[in-house]
């Protein structure tokens, strides 16, 4: 089945201030010649977790992935836009070290996935609340949010595959094969996630809801797609992977016992099932055989996962507190509410 193009490459979203404004206006200059001069945009004071920022640095890296409809592929390696992103992603980076904060000697990988494998049986994210009193809406919403990250899923850590070696290598791209449905389109994980915003009455074109997600949603997309490009970060970019997987399992579960509460659609509910299934094995084998063997390959690693798995839980939770104070405030955790 041939897909129009609209539905490969999205179209642009709308600025929110005055950094996406700027990549927005050079990427629809057409063509970009090289070498363009550097590009200047006000960074003082902008806000590293901010809308603008965050969306700015959004666009810059979609440029690797599908591009967007009427932007010229090459802006992809071209140097001025690089170079603005490269800032964008300095501020983004420093504020996560910032909040990660220092990292012991003594910490290592092992021990933090031991702790990510013990779940709060009364916790207090977005996976607890909607099983026990969230609404259909919110739930809705909750995909919403989700749909920046999981109709791409699997591809933000796909480009750390080159970065890796051996047996930490052939195991990373195995759970990978999953995510990318064992060689069959149906089954690729971001397609289960068009089926379930289809069944759920949503849009399920790729970035269909950009101009609609908050900030928190962006950052979470980012932070894999910062790791996932330099290959200064494939430690961090493994431990998140890692951390991903093995709290996936279970948060999937209460989705399932959410969406069977709510009476939702089989496609809604097909989703988080098979990711309760996949992921515990996942679990195993990221553990073991992706993180112990990059560990025992590249020892200096040892910290960049723990780096890894501490800044996706700073990302994660500033996107979990936001879903909360809406919700318990009564207000859409959206943008743009949905019609
Ligand atoms: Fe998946
Ligand atoms: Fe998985």
């Amino acid at each position: 089945m041939t897909l129009p193009s609209t539905l490969v490459e999205p179209a642009l979203p709308k600025a929110v201030g005055p950094l996406s404004a700027a990549i927005i206006e050079l990427l629809q200059r057409g063509r970009p010649s090289l070498p363009l001069r550097p590009i200047d945009v006000p960074m003082f004071d902008a806000d590293p977790y901010g809308l603008d920022l965050q969306l700015a640095l959004y666009i810059c890296y979609e440029l690797h992935y599908r591009g967007f409809a009427d932007v010229s592929a090459r802006w992809e390696w071209n140097p001025a836009l690089l170079h603005l992103r490269g800032r964008f992603e300095e501020a983004f980076l420093d504020a996560v070290r910032q909040d990660v904060g220092e990292i012991g000697p003594d910490e290592t990988a092992e021990a933090e996935m031991d702790k990510l494998s013990v779940e709060p049986v009364d916790g207090d994210g977005p996976s607890y609340y909607l099983r026990d009193k969230g609404t259909w809406e919110q739930m809705l919403e909750y995909f919403v949010h989700r749909s920046v990250y999981h109709l791409k899923e699997g591809d933000p850590h796909a480009f750390t595959i080159p970065r890796l070696a051996g047996h930490s290598k052939a195991a990373f791209v195995a759970v990978e094969f999953d995510e990318f449905g064992g060689g069959r389109g149906d089954y690729v994980h971001q397609h289960l996630y068009a089926q379930l915003m289809d069944a759920a009455g949503l849009n399920s074109s790729y970035l269909g809801y950009l101009d609609n997600v908050p900030a928190d949603a962006l950052a979470s997309v980012n932070l894999m797609s910062l790791f996932g490009l330099h290959r200064e970060l494939r430690g961090a970019s493994i431990g998140h992977f890692a951390s991903t997987e093995i709290t996936s399992s279970p948060g999937s579960r209460r989705l399932v016992e959410a969406l069977r509460r709510m009476g939702a659609p089989d496609a809604c509910v097909a989703f988080y099932q098979e990711h309760v299934v996949a992921d515990a094995v996942h679990e195993q084998i990221v553990r073991t055989d992706v993180v112990g063997d990059l560990v025992a390959r590249e020892p200096h690693l040892d910290r960049d996962v723990v780096f890894g798995i501490r800044a996706r839980d700073v990302v994660e939770d500033r996107l979990a507190d936001h879903m909360m104070k809406c919700w318990t405030g009564n207000r859409s955790s959206l943008r743009r509410p949905l019609d």
